[in-house]
């Protein structure tokens, strides 16, 4: 059946699921139909990670063998450094560019690495806000309390402390640096809820919330004269043979050529693993989006915390086929877009958590009440008309015009027309452990953002991550810039892979892939 034909049921139903109330799962039905239906729980898509500092723990099949992955760096002989800095920082997000203007701010020399260009990045992409408490209220206890319990209480309660407390401080330093946040009539600071929040918490700038701060952070990184090294996809990172963190080899993606960096810290932020497409999901992620933190780290001795977690967005887009796993931003749902299966019924309180409402769906599609595209791909509703006939016409152009003009390019307008969605691969829960100022089990080695693990427990709430990446990419920056008159420029040496080579070696050799794996291989076809 074509879409449209399929689509009535949608537009049938609206009037009778507005009347309803949808009651809200109990504790025991959340954690069973998570258990049975979400991915993280597919036995089959795991196994232990042979070796290194998590040997022994259970992972995707994808990332175990990418972090069993053997480095490119083959011989020791070009540790020569073209560069050196106080503060290396790489990656070109959100969490990147916050550690490097507040090492540059402390008064350090600091470089800013990216594999692709500057602010190319999931940052940049983000959507539905950035949780801060700043409603009265509101306050970060509520918000703690919040994230533990969407985290499935596993968050590291420190890291959770700091976050929640340092966002309003945040808040300012965006708003002065000129982020735009949507204000209310009265000038004040608007919020929105979002899924497995109690509060309105999210800061936003309508549905394009990342790209309004990535514009104003990459032009401050610029303003600053911060020394970019843009096309720069890191390697292999350096040690001085007593566990410090020393620097980094780059691949120069312009041509072919290596770059070594000398630094006295360094900070990752490269954020997410969207684009392995774990057990077979499509993605919300930038095509950078590969990992290459957690090889790096873990090849140098970093312990990752939670890896066995990955956060399916409820809502990616299954139509048309060049929006696969495309974001529908969650906050369709926050101003009361219903979820719809075959039958014209809802079947989840859309706010739930997304583990919650992701499982459901799957449970839709798995048990016959998905909706079937002529190209095969299964998914669900999402009645995005019913926002313009509860809240008047012109919502969802107002405040959704990204959404909006993403869909309209393949002739679907949201206003009228629902949309067919299914999980996509959003988010890595887990990531590299690091304490209150970013830093990893290895000296000099802070990680922040996405990349870094533990904050969000076993699920995160949507509007984590934009506070996370800023929280602990200001704190990794001020800590690396604390350090950097106190420590010398240590060795350059590789004496950690050769470490790791021989781990390797006894556990029958790395995995045959060379990692990181620095964009995925679709990517290189093109063109
Ligand atoms: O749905 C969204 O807009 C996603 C937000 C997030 O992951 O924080």
């Amino acid at each position: 059946m074509d879409i449209h034909a399929l689509q009535q049921i949608v537009h049938k139903t609206r009037d009778a699921r507005r009347k309803q109330t949808i009651p809200k799962f109990s504790p025991a039905d959340r954690d069973q139909l998570i258990h049975k239906h979400h991915p993280d729980f597919r036995a089959s898509a795991y196994r232990p990670i042979r070796f290194g500092p998590n040997e022994g723990d259970r992972t995707v099949v994808e990332l175990a063998t990418l972090l069993e992955g053997d480095s490119p760096i083959q011989s020791h002989d070009e540790l020569t450094p073209h560069h050196t800095t106080d503060v290396l920082v790489i990656g070109g997000g959100g969490a990147g560019c916050a550690a490097a203007l507040h090492a540059h701010g402390a008064g350090s020399n600091a470089i800013l690495a990216t594999k692709l260009r500057l602010g190319d990045s999931n940052s940049v992409m983000a959507q539905g806000g950035m949780q801060i408490s700043v409603a009265p209220e509101d306050s970060p206890v509520t918000h703690f309390i919040d994230t533990l319990k969407g985290g499935h209480m596993e968050n590291d309660h420190d890291l959770l402390k700091v976050m929640v407390e340092e966002g309003p401080a945040i808040a300012k330093w965006l708003i002065e640096l000129g982020v735009l946040f949507d204000r209310q009539a009265d000038g004040n600071l608007h919020v929105k809820k979002g899924g497995g929040s109690s509060k309105p918490r999210l800061l936003t700038c309508s549905d394009y919330t990342g790209l309004e701060i990535m514009r104003v952070l990459k032009d401050e990184v610029i303003n600053q004269k911060i020394q970019l090294l843009e096309f720069a996809a890191a390697i292999e990172l350096l040690s001085d043979g007593e566990g410090n963190c020393t620097g980094a080899i780059f691949k120069d993606l312009d041509n072919q050529r290596h770059i070594v960096v000398a630094a006295k810290s360094v900070i990752l932020a490269t954020g997410g693993i969207g684009r392995l497409h774990i057990q077979g999901f499509p993605t919300s992620n930038h095509y950078g989006a590969t990992g290459d933190g957690l090889c790096l780290s873990y090849r140098m001795g970093a312990k990752l915390a939670h890896i066995d977690t990955f956060q399916y967005h409820p809502s990616g887009a299954v139509y048309p086929e060049q929006l696969i796993g495309a974001l529908v931003t969650e906050g369709i749902r926050s101003e009361g877009g219903h979820l719809v299966n075959a039958k014209g019924e809802r079947f989840v309180n859309e706010l739930d958590t997304r583990d919650v409402v992701s499982s459901s769906i799957i449970r839709e599609c798995e048990e016959g009440r998905g909706i079937r595209t002529m190209s095969g791909r299964v998914g669900v509703w999402l009645d995005t008309p019913l926002l313009d006939a509860e809240h008047g016409p012109g919502t969802v152009e107002k405040h959704f015009p990204a959404m909006v003009m993403q869909f309209d390019r393949f002739g679907i307008n949201i206003s009228k027309d629902p949309v067919l969605i299914y999980p996509t691969l959003h988010y890595q829960n887990g990531g590299v452990k690091i304490d209150t100022n970013s830093e990893t089990n290895v000296k000099n080695l802070f990680v922040a953002g996405e990349a870094s693990g533990g904050l969000h427990g076993r699920n995160r709430l949507m509007g984590n991550s934009l506070l996370d990446l800023m929280v602990f990419g200001k704190r990794s920056g001020l800590t690396a810039a604390g350090r950097t008159g106190s420590i010398k420029q240590g060795k350059l040496t590789l004496q950690h892979l050769d470490r790791f080579r021989a781990e390797a070696k006894k556990h029958g050799n790395a995995s045959g892939v060379i990692s990181p794996m620095i964009l995925p291989a679709y990517t290189r076809k093109v063109g």
